[in-house]
């Protein structure tokens, strides 16, 4: 099991690449199913999740090769239709699959995506979306079966404006007969990312990135080259990162635009931002002010950065609220950080933080993939040697993330035992 020591007390210093978005190139994995041929995609980070979806398209015929940040993968022979359900369970996002295999097989069969660490995290979108385009579902004894030879376009109102079942129900439309149109669609980046692709290959769609989404389905996509857009959470956990530490750091290849609500609760920290079209300056301040911050979908506060954000907030001066809205069980990290010396109350949604004077260093887990970069956040504020446990959370997310953060002046060693 690797473990990470970090010791606290380096103030960051530099400048730091930001890789391709986990969030984006999982669906854009996912698309290439709906096409036979070769399709590449660039600037693709490597990393677990990405190694975990790119077996489980190999498990269905595809075979898939990365090399220096591109990413090939070669859908002209499809043979099966039943995803393996260990890769399943593992991870959440292998359920991406499901559209663009229903719209070019006409069957899937498989298991029901595990619940995880940050709640239920139910799947009845999906499902009634395929339903609305005619498929047939069937779930039983935890696999869920697809069923139909032809998807037809509907009119999907969403009850959450899903990130992933928006994905799916894109993918799977592109592929059906008529005209689809998606309601109170989820807005994020990734969506737009993945219609790019989608109509790089040939399909109908308007309005990615607005709260509904029409697709005019095609009888044929073609494979194609994409670029994937930076991680803005990845962007996000370093400028948190500089900001805890009093440092001064430069993040490199990000869309500005993504981080706005990430980068307007940094300011009204106290930090100093210096935000430019691809990167942003970021000069951290010894006192940081307290915030409440409210986790909603994009444009609104991403709950993918509310671990992080905590553990900043742990050294502010007065009392932050923290609530979480999107899932229902997302403060595993407030537990993590108390060992370290934070002060936190929770009451159901609801973190109240009182700023402490300082975080003493503690061994703590990388409970889920975010609350790991909270841990590595809080490690680096605290007093001493902390040790994180369970960094194979941290690994399906942020690529050579031990490298970077060496690289800008933390204190790291992995220790592989
Ligand atoms: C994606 C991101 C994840 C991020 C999340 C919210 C990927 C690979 N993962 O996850 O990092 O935290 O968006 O920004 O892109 N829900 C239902 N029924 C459904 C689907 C979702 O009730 O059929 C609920 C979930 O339980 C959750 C909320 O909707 O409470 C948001 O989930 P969703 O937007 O679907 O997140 P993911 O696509 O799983």
């Amino acid at each position: 099991m690797k473990k990470i020591l970090i010791e606290g007390g380096a103030r960051l210093f530099g400048e730091v690449h930001i890789s391709g978005a986990k969030n984006s190139v999982l669906p854009l994995i996912a698309a290439t199913l709906l096409t036979e041929g070769v399709s590449a995609i660039d600037e693709s980070p490597w990393l677990s999740d990405v190694d975990c979806m790119c077996r489980v398209l190999n498990h269905l015929g595809a075979a898939t090769h990365f090399e220096r940040g591109t990413l090939s993968i070669d859908t002209t022979r499809i043979v099966g239709c039943e995803p393996p359900g260990e890769l399943v369970r593992k991870m959440r996002a292998s359920f991406l699959v499901m559209g663009p295999l229903l719209a070019r097989t006409g069957r899937v069969c498989m298991s029901l995506p595990g619940g995880c660490a940050i709640g239920a995290r139910p799947i009845d979108l999906h499902l009634k979306g395929f339903e609305a385009m005619g498929a047939k579902i069937d779930i039983g004894h935890g696999f869920i079966e697809a069923k139909a030879p032809r998807l037809f376009g509907s009119r999907i109102y969403l009850d959450f404006p899903s990130v992933g079942a928006t994905e799916n129900l894109m993918m799977a439309a592109s592929l059906a007969e008529g005209h689809t149109v998606i309601e109170n669609a989820a807005l994020e980046p990734e969506i737009i990312d993945l219609s790019n692709l989608l109509s790089a290959m040939g399909a109908k769609i308007k309005g990615a990135g607005t709260n509904t989404i029409r697709i005019e389905g095609v009888s044929s996509l073609s494979p194609a080259r994409h670029t994937v857009i930076p991680d803005r959470i990845e962007a996000g956990s370093f400028l948190v990162m500089a900001a805890a530490t009093g440092g001064e750091l430069i993040v490199n290849n990000v869309i500005s635009e993504h981080l706005q609500p990430v980068t307007a609760k940094l300011q009204e920290s106290g930090v100093f931002l210096e935000v430019g079209y691809d990167s942003i300056h970021i000069l951290g301040n010894e006192e940081l002010r307290p915030l409440d911050i409210k986790t909603l979908p994009y444009p609104g506060f991403p709950t993918d950065m509310q671990a992080q954000f905590m553990a900043l907030l742990t050294v502010a001066r007065g009392c932050s609220v923290v609530t979480e809205t999107v899932f229902e069980n997302r403060f595993m990290h407030a537990g993590e950080l108390q060992k370290m010396n934070a002060d936190i109350r929770i009451d159901g949604n609801t973190a109240r933080i009182n700023g402490v004077s300082h975080l003493q260093a503690a061994t703590v887990a990388a409970t889920d993939l975010r609350a790991g970069a909270a841990m590595v956040i809080a490690a680096q504020m605290a007093r001493g040697t902390s040790v994180i446990t369970e960094i194979q959370h941290i690994e399906r997310g942020y690529e050579n993330f031990c490298q970077k953060l060496e690289k800008i002046g933390t204190r790291i060693k992995v220790l592989d035992i």
